[in-house]
C-alpha cells in the first residue's frame, strides 16, 4: 500500500500564523502537525508516502522531512499548484500510485485512535471513518440507514443530513485514480473526495467505520488549540 500525505492549502483561517509557513508545518504541541498524520501512515507499515505541497512554503517541508530515510521510508514530493480538491491528489499522485492501492491522510488531520490494524487489513474497495460533530455543515457528512450502512453522502449539505462528519483518513484501492478522473468539478470548483465515496457507494463497496477517539480537522484557532490539548495527552496520557 502507497501513503498520501495531502499538505495544500493556503491556510486561509489561521491568518496570521499561516502568513509565513504553511498550517500542516505549524506546531501542535512538541511536532510540526504533519508528523503526525506522517505517523499514522508510518504505523501502519507504510513506507512510501507521496507528500502533496502548495508551491509557497514546499522547502520548508523538505528540510523537516528530507528523503524519508531517518524515518526509514521513502518520501517523494509533489506541488499541487492551487487547491483544486482533494480527489486531484490521485490525480497528481498516479504515477506514483502505480498499481497499488492507496492510503490517503490529511495534513491537518489529527487522530487519537490507532488505525494501524485496519489499514493493514484493507483489501478491496474503499474504507472511509465518521466520526459524529456539533458542526457537520463543515464536512463531508454520511447519512446511516437503521443497521449503520452507509446511504448517502454529500459534501457540506446545506440543509441538515446526519451529525456524521468524514474525517480526513481514506483507504482506497486502485480504481480511486479511475474515479478522480471521473469527477467534475463542484459549485466551488474543486474535485470533490465525496464525489469518489459516492463512485463507490454506487457499487456496493464503500465501508464506513465509526472513529471512537477524539479526531481534530486542525484548520481553525479553536480546532488547532484542541490539537495541542489531545497531543499533550497523547504524550502525557493524561485526561484533559
Ligand atoms: C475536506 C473534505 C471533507 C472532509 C474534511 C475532513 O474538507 O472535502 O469531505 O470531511 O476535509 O477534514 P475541506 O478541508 O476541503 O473543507
Amino acid at each position: 500500500m502507497k501513503g498520501i500525505i495531502l499538505s495544500g492549502g493556503t491556510g486561509s483561517r489561521l491568518m496570521p500564523l499561516t502568513r509565513v509557513t504553511s498550517k500542516q508545518l505549524l506546531p501542535v504541541y512538541n511536532r510540526p502537525m504533519i508528523m503526525y498524520p506522517l505517523e499514522m501512515l508510518l504505523a501502519a507499515g507504510i513506507k512510501d508516502i507521496l507528500i502533496i505541497v502548495a508551491p509557497d512554503h514546499a522547502g520548508d517541508y523538505l528540510k523537516l522531512l528530507g528523503s524519508g530515510k531517518e524515518f526509514g521510508a521513502r518520501f517523494t514530493y509533489e506541488i499541487q499548484d492551487k487547491p483544486e480538491g482533494l480527489a486531484a491528489a490521485f490525480i497528481i499522485g498516479e504515477q506514483f500510485i502505480g498499481s497499488d492501492n492507496v492510503c490517503m491522510i490529511l495534513g491537518d488531520n489529527i487522530f487519537e485512535d490507532d488505525f494501524s490494524k485496519t489499514i493493514k487489513k484493507f483489501k478491496k474497495g474503499a474504507h472511509i471513518f465518521a466520526k459524529q460533530v456539533p458542526d457537520p455543515e463543515r464536512f463531508g457528512v454520511v447519512k446511516f440507514d437503521s443497521k449503520m450502512q452507509a446511504v448517502q453522502i454529500e459534501e457540506k449539505p446545506k440543509t441538515f443530513l446526519s451529525k456524521y462528519a468524514i474525517t480526513g483518513l481514506y483507504v482506497y484501492d486502485n480504481r480511486v485514480i479511475q474515479a478522480a478522473k471521473l469527477a467534475k468539478p463542484s459549485e466551488r470548483g474543486e474535485l470533490e473526495i465525496t464525489e469518489l465515496h459516492n463512485w463507490y457507494l454506487a457499487k456496493h463497496e464503500l465501508k464506513v467505520d465509526i472513529v471512537e477517539g477524539e479526531w481534530i480537522d486542525a484548520g481553525t484557532f479553536d480546532t488547532l488549540y484542541r490539537a495541542n490539548q489531545i497531543a499533550y495527552r497523547k504524550a502525557h496520557k493524561k485526561q484533559i
